[in-house]
């Protein structure tokens, strides 16, 4: 066949191979040399690390700028600092762009701008997640607003996209200035230690406006992000492992809000029976235990896949299997601040509602909360409107969702965790829950006040109400008698009781009433 080949072909054959090389080399060898030295890869290696084998086709490999100013245009690289196009993960369609720091800096011109947009635009035509792989210097300031222009045209297509596909973005360098928000709006962050850092203006914009001395990775780094503002959700020790985290990720998600998401083969065993929950619960309802524990012994082996890991740990929240099915888990934490539900806890596990929410994917509600933090710090940042985002989230929800109140399950918190009242399906507790307007000590202190204040020896007095109140409430019964419970169940039996709710709800449909959108508390 090769000796049929024209001399005019062949020739224009090579022109093509030498178009391709050039578009596969980016910024070229030196630039290449230096992104290694930083620890990090380039574009082409990090989608040949996420996709699998040979499954790449990539869309605008040729694609240049179209800029005239400050000489630009005798500086042109072909695919303008981003690769994008579509592939496997793991048999599953991606859409995905890569950004190439090694062709301006990875910066976002009009031309890069629509390569991403255009890959978007088939993502959710097409029903499946987008995987940004960020690593840019931001807008191509040789550019101006052009550039700003092509950050608005992918920041519309995010929110189009949020709650249609999933979208990921992975941040693998910096990410500055106004790029930070086509992440925000995406459903997860993740980012890598050392290499790679967010913020709105940098340290020296900081220094000037107010006076702050910090470094980059203080200010915007992947520790900062992931256990201070909680801007990221997953962060990982190298961009390789990050890629493995981002495919673990993947394997709990739809590929869009139409699809179930993917359950894997499962056998049932006979020790479904989980012996070790019935030791978990301590003697004192005020000793911490952790939750993770619980977590762990009702999941089927190593599926606990956890989001947010280090930010707001007074909730633990994150994706597992049970019985093969991917399911969200959120539970209160009681190893850390008693588990209590401040503002971060409440935005962190809202958040993630919603998110298992918008993809069919049903929820699992670990319950052992003292109630809402109490405090000037609290009431002035608005725990109000904060708590009320997680209230909110709950009771939009329409997936299966299914509660176990392990311990303590106090004031507007019990109402808040996915009771019963705000559309749960299935409510268990243990036989150590604690389903109560309050603690025992402080609502014996409010309502026997008076015979306290009247008695002679006053603690022993407070004691003996204390005690009352407890055996009056301090139980799953009350709640049980009323139906807000449906079973108290053994905890040894929690993992095949939960495997039977969710088969129960599998098929569950509810619908709203029909409106534009509502209102969450924002
Ligand atoms: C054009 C850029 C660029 C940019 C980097 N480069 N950023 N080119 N536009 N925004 C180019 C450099 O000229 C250089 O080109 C190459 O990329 C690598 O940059 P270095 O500075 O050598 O790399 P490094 O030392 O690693 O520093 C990386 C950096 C720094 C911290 C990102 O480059 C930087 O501060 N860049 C500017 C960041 C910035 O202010 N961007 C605009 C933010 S405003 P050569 O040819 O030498 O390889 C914004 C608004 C968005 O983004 C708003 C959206 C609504």
């Amino acid at each position: 066949m090769a000796d049929k080949i024209s001399d005019s072909l062949k020739a224009k054959l090579e022109k093509l191979q030498e178009k391709n090389t050039m578009a596969e080399k980016g910024g070229g060898e030196k630039r290449i040399e230096s992104q290694h030295k930083k620890g990090k890869l380039t574009a082409r290696e990090r989608i040949e690390l996420l996709l699998d084998k040979g499954t790449f086709q990539e869309t605008g490999k040729l694609v240049t700028h179209r800029s005239h100013e400050f000489g630009l245009e005798k500086q042109k690289f072909l695919g303008d600092g981003v690769v994008t196009g579509y592939g496997r993960v793991n048999g599953r369609l991606v859409y995905l762009f890569s950004q190439d720091f090694t062709v301006f800096g990875g910066s976002l011109s009009e031309s890069h701008a629509e390569k991403i947009v255009r890959v978007m635009d088939l993502a959710m035509k097409n029903g499946a997640p987008v995987i940004g792989l960020n690593d840019s210097g931001g807008a191509r300031i040789q550019e101006g607003v052009v550039s700003l222009g092509g950050y608005a045209d992918i920041f519309y297509r995010n929110t189009v996209a949020s709650g249609l596909i999933p979208q990921i973005s992975a941040i693998l360098g910096p990410c500055a200035g106004g790029a930070v928000y086509s992440p925000a709006i995406t459903d997860f962050i993740m980012m890598a230690e050392s290499s790679s850092y967010m913020f709105v203006t940098g340290p020296n914009v900081v220094k000037t406006v107010t006076g702050e001395e910090v470094s980059f990775e203080d200010l915007g780094g992947a520790s900062s992000h992931s256990v201070k503002s909680g801007v990221a959700h997953v962060t990982s020790a190298n961009e390789v492992k990050l890629i493995q985290d981002l495919k673990q990720l993947l394997s709990y998600l739809p590929q869009n809000c139409d699809e179930d998401p993917p359950s894997v083969p499962y056998e049932s065993k006979s020790e479904e029976v989980r012996p070790q929950l019935d030791g978990i619960i301590p003697e004192s309802s005020n000793q911490p235990y952790d939750m993770k524990e619980v977590v762990e012994g009702i999941l089927d082996e190593d599926s606990f896949f956890e989001i947010h890991k280090d930010f707001a740990e007074n909730i633990i929240v994150g994706f597992g299997r049970l019985a093969g099915r991917s399911i969200g888990i959120i539970g209160n934490q009681p190893a850390v601040l008693a588990g209590v539900l401040d503002i971060n806890s409440s935005k962190k596990a809202g958040r993630f509602v919603r998110f298992c929410d918008s993809f069919n994917i049903p929820m699992l509600v670990l319950v052992d909360v003292p109630g809402f933090l109490p405090g000037t710090d609290q009431e002035w940042n608005g725990i109000i409107t904060n708590g009320a985002k997680l209230l909110y989230a709950f009771s939009e929800a329409t997936v299966p969702r299914i509660t176990v109140i392990t311990r303590k399950a106090y004031g507007g918190a019990y109402d808040v965790m996915n009771s019963k009242h705000i559309g749960a399906d299935m409510n268990f507790a243990w036989p150590s829950a604690e389903i109560a307007v309050m603690g025992a000590k402080g609502a014996a202190e409010i309502i026997f006040r008076k015979e306290i204040s009247e008695a002679k020896d006053k603690g022993a007095m407070l004691d003996e109400k204390v005690k009352d109140y407890e055996e009056k409430f301090a139980n799953p019964y009350r709640a049980a008698e009323r139906g807000f419970i449906d079973e108290v169940i053994v905890p040894s039996n929690t993992r095949i009781k939960c495997i039977k709710a969710f088969d129960m709800a599998e098929n569950k449909a509810v619908q709203h009433p029909k409106k534009k959108h509502g209102n969450i508390p924002l």
